[in-house]
């Protein structure tokens, strides 16, 4: 098993913070975001990580990163996707590092409560196919939303306006290695990407799609809204049961 983490684009929708630096290396309360998915995929037990990364400042997640060793990896692998061609086509950018292998993916802005193991340990007995992560949340039309018919997942709708369940399909994705076919096979959507919740459709459709709901908090960090609730979540799991604001000490 492979992880994945998926920091490209261009994070026009927090402009101008992300003028000068990538989404993915602003700040979550104390962190550079993109430790986040990267201490899940480590806590799983994924010592094998690539991250797709593009825009300016692509060079600075080597700076930041290096080698890993302070996730207690050996090493990093790192891709470059040109352009904003979507989520999908930065996955298949994956092909070469995941050889043959199944895949977990994560989005780069994507910040999660859950351990995952146990969810990666069910995808691993699973006869090949996908699973993914719903949570329930305030607005699912900013998200993929997943259509349901007596608790089986019938498709995803992508930011539908008027969503037909109240949860969002998250940016946590696991895939056998068909993933890449699967992704040659797309056509670019309306917004001129390479869709995730279309190669998601195609495992549905072949009854190949498997789900699991998130119990902690989750939030995407990519509009001025999410990044802060992110923040705010991160806080206050982090002083919960500390006294972090004795005098003198803020
Ligand atoms: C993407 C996916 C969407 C998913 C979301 C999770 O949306 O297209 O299906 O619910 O990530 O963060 P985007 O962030 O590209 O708008």
């Amino acid at each position: 098993m492979k992880g994945i983490i998926l920091a490209g684009g261009l994070g026009t929708r927090l402009h101008p913070l992300t003028r000068i630096t990538n989404k993915h290396l602003l700040p979550i309360y104390s962190k550079p975001m993109i430790y986040y998915p990267l201490e899940k995929l480590v806590q799983a037990g994924i010592k094998d990580i690539l991250i797709v990364t593009g825009g300016n400042f692509a060079g600075d997640f080597l700076m930041l990163l290096g080698n890993g060793k302070e996730f207690g990896l050996k090493e990093i692998s790192y891709a470059y996707q040109e352009g904003q061609g979507g989520i999908a086509e930065a996955l298949g950018l994956a092909e070469h590092f995941a050889d043959n292998d199944s895949v977990v993916v994560i989005l780069g802005d994507n910040i999660i409560e859950d351990d995952l193991s146990s969810s990666v340990k069910k995808f691993e007995r699973q006869p090949g196919g996908a699973r993914i992560f719903l949570k329930e949340v305030q607005y699912p039309q900013r998200f993929g939303v997943p259509v349901f018919k007596k608790k089986k997942i019938v498709r995803i709708e992508e930011k539908p306006a008027k969503p037909k369940s109240p949860y969002a399909v998250t940016g946590i994705y696991m895939y056998d290695s068909r993933v890449f076919d699967i992704i040659k096979t797309l056509k670019p959507s309306r917004r001129g990407e390479l869709e995730i919740t279309d190669v998601n459709n195609t495992y549905i459709r072949q009854g190949k799609m498997h789900y699991d709901i998130l119990k902690g908090f989750w939030s995407d960090a990519g509009t001025f809204e999410s990044l802060f609730k992110a923040n705010d979540l991160i806080r206050k799991k982090l002083i919960k049961g500390k006294k972090l604001f004795l005098k003198g000490k803020e």
